[in-house]
Protein backbone atom coordinates (compact mmCIF):
# COMPACT_ATOMS: atom_id res chain seq x y z
CA UNK A 1 0.00 0.00 0.00
CA UNK A 2 1.26 3.88 -0.38
CA UNK A 3 1.25 5.21 3.02
CA UNK A 4 1.49 9.39 3.53
CA UNK A 5 3.21 10.03 7.04
CA UNK A 6 3.34 13.38 8.78
CA UNK A 7 5.20 14.06 11.54
CA UNK A 8 7.59 16.47 13.41
CA UNK A 9 6.61 20.01 14.00
CA UNK A 10 6.25 22.80 12.26
CA UNK A 11 8.10 25.89 12.32
CA UNK A 12 6.70 29.05 11.37
CA UNK A 13 8.87 32.42 10.97
CA UNK A 14 8.43 35.69 13.62
CA UNK A 15 11.12 37.46 11.48
CA UNK A 16 14.64 36.46 9.72
CA UNK A 17 16.02 34.74 12.95
CA UNK A 18 13.33 33.28 15.32
CA UNK A 19 10.44 31.60 14.86
CA UNK A 20 7.40 30.01 16.25
CA UNK A 21 7.55 25.90 17.31
CA UNK A 22 6.61 23.36 19.82
CA UNK A 23 8.44 20.45 21.25
CA UNK A 24 7.92 17.51 18.63
CA UNK A 25 10.55 15.49 18.38
CA UNK A 26 9.26 13.31 15.23
CA UNK A 27 9.67 9.95 16.95
CA UNK A 28 6.57 8.66 16.44
CA UNK A 29 6.15 9.63 12.77
CA UNK A 30 9.73 8.35 12.00
CA UNK A 31 9.03 5.16 13.37
CA UNK A 32 5.74 4.63 11.88
CA UNK A 33 7.56 5.42 8.64
CA UNK A 34 9.88 2.49 9.68
CA UNK A 35 7.64 0.17 10.58
CA UNK A 36 5.44 0.90 7.33
CA UNK A 37 9.12 0.36 5.05
CA UNK A 38 10.40 -2.15 6.81
CA UNK A 39 6.99 -3.83 5.84
CA UNK A 40 6.90 -3.29 2.09
CA UNK A 41 4.49 -0.57 1.96
CA UNK A 42 5.83 2.95 0.19
CA UNK A 43 6.08 5.52 2.45
CA UNK A 44 5.73 9.31 1.95
CA UNK A 45 7.14 11.18 4.78
CA UNK A 46 5.84 14.75 4.89
CA UNK A 47 8.29 16.06 8.11
CA UNK A 48 8.80 19.02 9.48
CA UNK A 49 12.58 19.83 10.85
CA UNK A 50 13.77 16.81 13.18
CA UNK A 51 17.01 15.98 14.46
CA UNK A 52 16.40 12.58 13.34
CA UNK A 53 17.77 10.36 10.30
CA UNK A 54 15.21 9.82 7.88
CA UNK A 55 14.73 5.93 7.52
CA UNK A 56 15.73 4.22 4.09
CA UNK A 57 13.46 2.91 1.60
CA UNK A 58 11.13 5.70 2.02
CA UNK A 59 10.23 9.37 -0.14
CA UNK A 60 10.70 11.89 2.12
CA UNK A 61 9.38 14.90 1.77
CA UNK A 62 10.93 17.84 4.48
CA UNK A 63 8.79 20.97 5.00
CA UNK A 64 8.91 23.96 7.19
CA UNK A 65 5.74 25.54 7.68
CA UNK A 66 2.53 24.37 8.59
CA UNK A 67 1.45 25.94 4.70
CA UNK A 68 4.28 24.18 3.22
CA UNK A 69 3.00 21.11 4.63
CA UNK A 70 -0.45 21.61 3.88
CA UNK A 71 0.68 22.21 -0.04
CA UNK A 72 2.78 18.66 0.31
CA UNK A 73 -0.20 16.60 1.80
CA UNK A 74 -2.44 18.23 -0.73
CA UNK A 75 -0.08 17.16 -3.91
CA UNK A 76 0.43 13.53 -2.51
CA UNK A 77 -2.14 12.63 -0.19
CA UNK A 78 -4.17 11.40 -4.16
CA UNK A 79 -1.86 8.42 -4.14
CA UNK A 80 -2.43 7.07 -1.50
CA UNK A 81 -4.42 4.55 0.59
CA UNK A 82 -3.44 5.54 3.86
CA UNK A 83 -2.64 8.65 5.30
CA UNK A 84 -1.62 9.16 8.99
CA UNK A 85 -0.88 12.39 10.52
CA UNK A 86 1.48 12.33 13.47
CA UNK A 87 2.87 15.87 12.90
CA UNK A 88 2.76 18.40 15.57
CA UNK A 89 1.36 21.60 13.55
CA UNK A 90 1.69 25.32 14.98
CA UNK A 91 -2.01 26.13 15.16
CA UNK A 92 -0.46 29.81 14.63
CA UNK A 93 1.32 31.64 12.62
CA UNK A 94 2.52 35.28 12.46
CA UNK A 95 -0.09 37.36 10.75
CA UNK A 96 2.99 38.86 8.30
CA UNK A 97 6.43 37.83 9.03
CA UNK A 98 8.69 40.88 9.55
CA UNK A 99 11.27 41.32 6.84
CA UNK A 100 14.45 42.79 9.25
CA UNK A 101 14.83 41.10 12.83
CA UNK A 102 12.46 42.59 15.08
CA UNK A 103 14.49 45.18 17.73
CA UNK A 104 13.93 45.44 21.61
CA UNK A 105 11.96 48.48 22.18
CA UNK A 106 9.12 48.47 25.04
CA UNK A 107 8.65 46.00 28.24
CA UNK A 108 6.07 44.53 25.81
CA UNK A 109 5.45 42.83 22.74
CA UNK A 110 2.61 41.91 21.02
CA UNK A 111 2.70 39.91 18.18
CA UNK A 112 -0.44 39.54 15.83
CA UNK A 113 -0.91 35.87 14.64
CA UNK A 114 -3.86 33.86 12.85
CA UNK A 115 -4.51 30.10 12.13
CA UNK A 116 -2.58 27.94 10.22
CA UNK A 117 -4.79 25.54 8.04
CA UNK A 118 -5.74 22.45 9.95
CA UNK A 119 -4.40 20.08 7.57
CA UNK A 120 -6.07 16.73 8.80
CA UNK A 121 -9.71 18.20 8.60
CA UNK A 122 -8.29 19.26 5.16
CA UNK A 123 -7.74 15.74 3.85
CA UNK A 124 -11.40 15.11 3.57
CA UNK A 125 -12.91 18.82 2.92
CA UNK A 126 -10.21 19.98 0.93
CA UNK A 127 -8.34 17.09 -1.05
CA UNK A 128 -11.67 14.82 -1.48
CA UNK A 129 -9.52 11.98 0.16
CA UNK A 130 -11.23 8.38 0.60
CA UNK A 131 -8.51 6.70 2.03
CA UNK A 132 -8.12 5.45 5.52
CA UNK A 133 -7.43 8.49 8.18
CA UNK A 134 -5.74 8.05 10.97
CA UNK A 135 -4.67 11.33 13.23
CA UNK A 136 -3.16 11.95 16.75
CA UNK A 137 -4.32 13.65 19.57
CA UNK A 138 -2.15 15.02 22.17
CA UNK A 139 -4.12 16.21 25.47
CA UNK A 140 -3.81 16.95 29.06
CA UNK A 141 -7.12 16.24 29.77
CA UNK A 142 -10.19 14.59 29.47
CA UNK A 143 -8.00 12.18 27.15
CA UNK A 144 -10.93 9.86 25.44
CA UNK A 145 -13.47 12.81 25.08
CA UNK A 146 -11.63 15.07 23.19
CA UNK A 147 -10.17 12.73 20.71
CA UNK A 148 -12.95 11.33 19.82
CA UNK A 149 -13.80 14.88 19.00
CA UNK A 150 -11.71 15.26 16.64
CA UNK A 151 -12.21 11.62 15.33
CA UNK A 152 -15.72 12.94 14.29
CA UNK A 153 -14.54 16.41 13.30
CA UNK A 154 -11.80 15.24 11.40
CA UNK A 155 -13.45 12.65 9.18
CA UNK A 156 -10.84 10.14 10.93
CA UNK A 157 -11.44 6.41 11.47
CA UNK A 158 -8.97 6.30 14.40
CA UNK A 159 -7.28 8.53 16.24
CA UNK A 160 -4.30 7.67 18.25
CA UNK A 161 -4.48 9.90 21.79
CA UNK A 162 -1.82 10.03 24.19
CA UNK A 163 -1.46 12.22 27.65
CA UNK A 164 0.93 14.66 27.23
CA UNK A 165 0.92 15.79 30.97
CA UNK A 166 2.49 12.74 31.60
CA UNK A 167 6.96 13.56 31.59
CA UNK A 168 7.41 9.60 31.24
CA UNK A 169 5.39 9.71 28.15
CA UNK A 170 4.33 11.58 24.49
CA UNK A 171 6.01 14.56 23.54
CA UNK A 172 10.25 14.36 23.07
CA UNK A 173 10.09 10.92 24.87
CA UNK A 174 11.00 7.43 23.66
CA UNK A 175 8.27 5.36 25.04
CA UNK A 176 4.83 6.57 24.62
CA UNK A 177 1.30 4.94 26.06
CA UNK A 178 -1.63 5.59 23.45
CA UNK A 179 -5.54 4.89 23.63
CA UNK A 180 -6.77 3.98 20.06
CA UNK A 181 -10.22 5.49 19.63
CA UNK A 182 -12.57 4.37 16.84
CA UNK A 183 -15.73 5.29 16.12
CA UNK A 184 -17.54 2.30 17.75
CA UNK A 185 -14.97 2.08 20.72
CA UNK A 186 -12.08 2.45 22.40
CA UNK A 187 -8.68 0.15 23.19
CA UNK A 188 -5.81 1.39 25.50
CA UNK A 189 -2.34 -0.15 24.52
CA UNK A 190 0.35 -1.12 26.85
CA UNK A 191 3.22 1.45 27.14
CA UNK A 192 6.28 0.00 24.88
CA UNK A 193 8.67 1.98 23.06
CA UNK A 194 8.00 4.25 19.91
CA UNK A 195 9.51 2.08 17.58
CA UNK A 196 7.75 -1.08 18.77
CA UNK A 197 4.34 0.95 19.14
CA UNK A 198 5.49 1.79 15.29
CA UNK A 199 5.12 -1.90 14.35
CA UNK A 200 1.87 -2.47 16.38
CA UNK A 201 0.32 0.32 14.76
CA UNK A 202 1.03 0.05 11.10
CA UNK A 203 -0.16 -3.82 11.51
CA UNK A 204 -3.59 -2.69 13.12
CA UNK A 205 -3.98 0.19 10.31
CA UNK A 206 -3.22 -1.94 7.20
CA UNK A 207 -5.56 -4.36 8.12
CA UNK A 208 -8.41 -1.72 9.07
CA UNK A 209 -7.67 -0.59 5.26
CA UNK A 210 -7.26 -4.00 3.67
CA UNK A 211 -10.93 -4.70 3.21
CA UNK A 212 -11.25 -1.39 1.15
CA UNK A 213 -7.82 -1.14 -0.81
CA UNK A 214 -8.58 -2.77 -4.44
CA UNK A 215 -6.00 -0.39 -6.20
CA UNK A 216 -2.69 -2.21 -4.97
CA UNK A 217 -0.50 -5.31 -5.45
CA UNK A 218 1.10 -5.65 -2.03
CA UNK A 219 -1.51 -6.85 0.00
O1 LIG B 1 -6.68 19.65 16.90
P1 LIG B 1 -5.36 19.04 17.22
O2 LIG B 1 -4.21 19.87 16.79
O3 LIG B 1 -5.20 18.57 18.62
O4 LIG B 1 -5.37 17.70 16.34
C1 LIG B 1 -4.28 16.85 16.29
C2 LIG B 1 -4.28 16.10 14.98
O5 LIG B 1 -4.55 16.98 13.89
C3 LIG B 1 -2.94 15.47 14.68
O6 LIG B 1 -3.17 14.30 13.92
C4 LIG B 1 -2.23 16.55 13.87
O7 LIG B 1 -1.22 16.00 13.04
C5 LIG B 1 -3.38 17.13 13.07
N1 LIG B 1 -3.27 18.56 12.75
C6 LIG B 1 -3.05 18.96 11.45
N2 LIG B 1 -3.01 20.31 11.15
C7 LIG B 1 -3.16 21.24 12.11
C8 LIG B 1 -3.38 20.84 13.45
C9 LIG B 1 -3.42 19.49 13.73
O8 LIG B 1 -2.89 18.11 10.56
N3 LIG B 1 -3.11 22.53 11.80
Amino acid sequence: MTILITAGPTREAIDPVRYLSNRSSGKMGYALAEAAAERGHRVILISGPTMLAVPDGIDYVPVETADDMYRAVGKWIGDCEIAIFAAAVADYRMAEVAGQKIKKKGETLTLELVRTPDILASARKDFSYQGLLVGFAAETENLENNARGKLERKGCDLVVANDVSRRDIGFNSSENEVLLVFPDRSELLPMASKEHLGHVLVERIVAMAKPSCSSCSSC
